[in-house]
């Protein structure tokens, strides 16, 4: 057991069935069905690698995109290939996740055969939409399709997601209500080195929030500034222009559709709100960029442009750079820009060499970070990656993630049971 939560250690697991939700989320080509990045499978492979040598009969659970990553929702099937490379060893799929076929594979898996089951977000109660507007509680979540069906196949539980942590969804937090339930190695490895840089943050503590999950950055950043844990914030992506938005400034015709097309109005009162009360500590974009024909750049006070912002400019990259060097600690999440195209690459790129040239003590997490980190090569002078970006920050924020709870609640209602 380590911090009230059960290991992998205390459990004997040969010939069980061990149910294994990880999270192997990756970019994904949607024409072709090509990962972009295979950082997140690659993390799991401890754990997996443990259960097979153990004799385990593992199956997994896993998400790949989902509602509010759209574009990335697909498959597992990509995945099973992958993992297979890694492991060295065929990881089975199957096109189902609580059907009857499904149900009948995971009968007649042998001791340290793996399964994976199809992405658990084609069950409708697993969205993200569902957990933040149905708000199901524990109960609720064991009462779900996936549990009901699955759990009685299942000797254990064990979650090595930590990126996905901070979800409350059922097959992350609906089989602890039923099961012995363990964290995975990756989880354990996350969740420790993150506590323990958290014991003492080395100040001032800078937050760099970007990217397009805009639920989630808000939410943070807003935690992050009353919790004091965040000296100052850098904002860029769709982050940044909901910020300016939110401070009356005109970002265009087309940058001001597509955050209503994506429902994220009700993200500018909230913008405003934290500008309110947290201006000084937040850095906004003074610059951006935008594309017609090839890379163009506008300063603030020259917008509107008809064209869609894609980037912060090269002022504003500079300003952060700055910033970036006079931090002692430094958590990342989400890109500056759509860092996939050569055009407006640019403040991803100054940003995250900047990191890698830092002498903070610096953490990156969530899946487009992580592509960009291997896209320019500073992976390795990068002091932390975490698997996680969306569950990181909200761990740094000081709340309890609702699977760390729920982890918590098997250890207590089920203990650990000795090897
Ligand atoms: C992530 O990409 O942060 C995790 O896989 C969780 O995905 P989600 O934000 O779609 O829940």
């Amino acid at each position: 057991m380590k911090f009230g939560m059960c290991t992998l250690s205390d459990f004997d697991v040969t010939g069980k069935t061990v149910l294994c939700r990880v999270d192997i989320n990756q970019p994904i080509d949607r024409k072709t069905g090509t990962l972009k990045d295979v950082t997140r499978i690659k993390g799991c492979i401890p754990t997996l690698k443990e259960l097979s040598e153990r004799n385990a009969k593992t199956v997994l659970l896993a998400h790949q995109g989902g509602d509010l990553e759209y574009k990335n929702y697909f498959t597992t099937k990509p995945h099973a290939k992958i993992l297979s490379d890694f492991l060295g060893r065929t990881v089975k799929f199957i096109d189902d996740v609580t059907g009857p076929a499904a149900r009948e594979m995971i009968n007649n898996l042998e001791e340290g055969e793996i399964l994976l089951l199809d992405n658990v977000r084609f069950v409708s109660e697993e969205m993200t939409l569902f957990e933040t507007k149905l708000n199901l509680n524990e109960e609720d979540q064991s009462k779900t399709q996936v549990v009901q069906k699955l759990a009685p196949l299942a000797d254990l539980f064990v979650c090595d997601a930590f990126a996905a942590a901070h979800r409350s969804q059922p097959s992350l937090v609906g089989f602890e209500q039923v099961l012995p339930s363990a964290m995975g190695r990756l989880f354990e490895k996350e969740f420790s080195v993150i506590a323990d840089i958290m014991e003492s943050p080395s100040r001032p503590c800078l937050f760099i929030l970007g990217g397009a999950k805009i639920q989630d950055a808000f939410m943070m950043m807003n935690t992050a500034l009353k919790n004091g844990v965040a000296d100052k914030v850098l904002t860029g992506g769709l982050v940044g222009n909901i910020m300016l938005l939110a401070k009356g400034i005109d970002i265009g015709v087309q940058s001001t559709d597509l955050i209503k097309k994506m429902n994220l109005t009700e993200y500018v009162e909230i913008a405003r709100e934290i500008l309110d009360k947290f201006s000084n500590k937040i850095l906004l974009p003074v610059d951006l960029a935008y594309v017609e024909g090839d890379r163009k750049e506008v300063a603030i006070a020259d917008l509107p442009v008809k064209d869609i912002l894609v980037d912060i400019g090269s002022l504003t990259a500079k300003t952060y750079k700055k910033a970036i060097k006079e931090a002692s600690t430094i958590f990342v999440n989400g890109p500056m820009g759509i860092f996939e195209s050569e055009p407006s690459e640019h403040g991803t790129k100054v940003v995250w060499e900047a990191l890698a040239e830092s002498a903070a003590y610096s953490v990156l997490g969530g899946g487009d970070s992580i592509t960009a980190a291997n896209k320019y090569k500073v992976e390795e002078r990068i002091s932390y990656i975490c698997t996680g970006g969306g569950a990181l920050i909200r761990f740094l924020s000081g709340e309890e993630l609702p699977v760390v709870k729920a982890l918590r609640y098997a250890a207590n209602k089920f203990g650990c049971e000795e090897r």
